[in-house]
């Protein structure tokens, strides 16, 4: 029996992470680990409690002797735990610095101690920085964050590739691209927008739009992860992406559709500095080489989302109160183009 260590579990992607490997390996023992930040929340693992193989511990990752703790007996570790929204990087970025690097490396050099058989650090297609019209991002596409935030997943995914090359710790990592689905803080993109227009406001588009996203339903990237994790090659990086790159503001007019709302919902805002312009991945070592494919098609999958937030009001307006609508007022006020 295997005991797997996840860390971020609270979060959106961690969360789910967690439920699926409690389908797919309900002997696993599961150490959910998270120190319910912001984006924390233990709502979104209501339904593990109860699960007598399922433990959630509160703790931060820069915290050494609480992970030390925390991780003894575990065989895998899988490390979600980030700081992981880019407006909030360039508001200001000492929190990145330390959750997403500092962090990491606590983490590493409990896996080290503790001998874990296998860590896989979760990054993003992020670090190779931005494309032009053309190409997509390979695993030997040249590193080039531009934000806070992906520099700083950058530094940590270059630094768990270090403890491979020199402790020989039992490293993999992953670089994903923009996902969506169930649970998503309201912050991003998609949820932000969809709940934006159930309350009557205006969803704020960056710039002209334009600019584009290569989207994945979150349940694709977790069985992406979990397949890595059980048969990755060591030492290596595998790209995951759905081949499903969409321009934001197309994305804006199916939510738009999908509520019965039209274009004068829409408000552009000054860009975001330092916008990205286009992500898209090749996913074709994972595909070629572990069998993995993505199950979810866009259209499914999005209204599949919008109509989670429309059933599911209650999780996210508790959310989008207090200092939620202080980050609000002072990512978006003033921001009139
Ligand atoms: P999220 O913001 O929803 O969740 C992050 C979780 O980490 C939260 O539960 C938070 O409480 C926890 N956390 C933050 N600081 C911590 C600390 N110091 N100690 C312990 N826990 C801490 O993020 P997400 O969207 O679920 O992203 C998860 C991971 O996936 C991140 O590493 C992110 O970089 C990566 N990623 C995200 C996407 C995406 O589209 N969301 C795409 C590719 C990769
Ligand atoms: O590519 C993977 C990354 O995707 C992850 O590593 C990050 O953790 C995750 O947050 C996400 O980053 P993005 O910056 O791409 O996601 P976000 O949802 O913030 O924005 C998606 C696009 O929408 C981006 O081009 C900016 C734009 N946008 C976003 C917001 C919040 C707007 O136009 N208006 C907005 O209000």
């Amino acid at each position: 029996m295997s005991k797997i260590f996840i860390t971020g579990a609270a979060g959106f992607i961690g969360s789910n992470f967690v439920k699926l490997i409690a389908e797919q390996r309900p002997d696993w023992k599961i150490v959910a680990y998270d120190v319910l930040s912001y984006a924390g929340n233990l709502a979104n693992l209501d339904e593990m409690m109860g699960n007598a193989n399922f433990k959630f511990i509160k703790g931060d990752i820069c915290d050494a002797d609480a992970v030390d703790k925390a991780i003894a007996g575990c065989y895998f570790v899988v490390h979600f735990a980030a700081e992981s929204h880019v407006d909030r990087s360039i508001l200001g970025c000492a929190d990145f610095i330390r959750t997403n690097i500092d962090g990491t490396r606590v983490l590493l050099d409990a896996a080290r101690k503790h001998n874990i058989k296998r860590f896989l650090q979760v990054s993003t297609d992020e670090v190779y920085g931005s494309l032009g019209k053309d190409g997509l991002f390979s695993e030997d596409s040249h590193l080039h964050p531009n934000s806070p935030y992906s520099a700083s997943k950058a530094s940590a995914d270059l630094l768990a590739l270090s403890y491979y090359h020199t402790h020989n710790t039992p490293v993999v990592v992953t670089r994903c691209s923009n996902n969506y689905g169930p649970y998503q803080f309201p912050e991003k993109l998609i949820p932000l927008f969809v709940t934006n227009l159930v309350e009557g406001k205006k969803v704020p588009v960056y710039g002209d739009g334009m600019q584009v996203r290569d989207w994945i339903h979150v349940e694709d990237h977790n069985r992406a992860i979990f397949a890595v994790l059980e048969n990755g090659n060591l030492g290596e990086v595998y790209n995951i992406g759905s081949d499903n790159e969409q321009y934001n503001i197309n994305i804006t007019k199916m939510i738009l559709k999908y509520l019965g709302k039209d274009e004068s919902s829409i408000q552009y805002v000054t860009d975001r500095p330092g916008h990205d312009r286009r992500y898209a991945i090749d996913a074709t070592k994972i595909k070629t080489q572990l069998g993995w494919r993505p199950q979810i098609d866009f259209a499914t999958g999005l209204e599949g989302t919008i109509q989670w937030y429309l059933d599911n009001k209650k999780w996210w307006s508790e959310i989008k109160t207090g200092k939620y609508l202080e980050y609000y007022k002072q990512q978006y006020s003033d921001r009139n183009k």
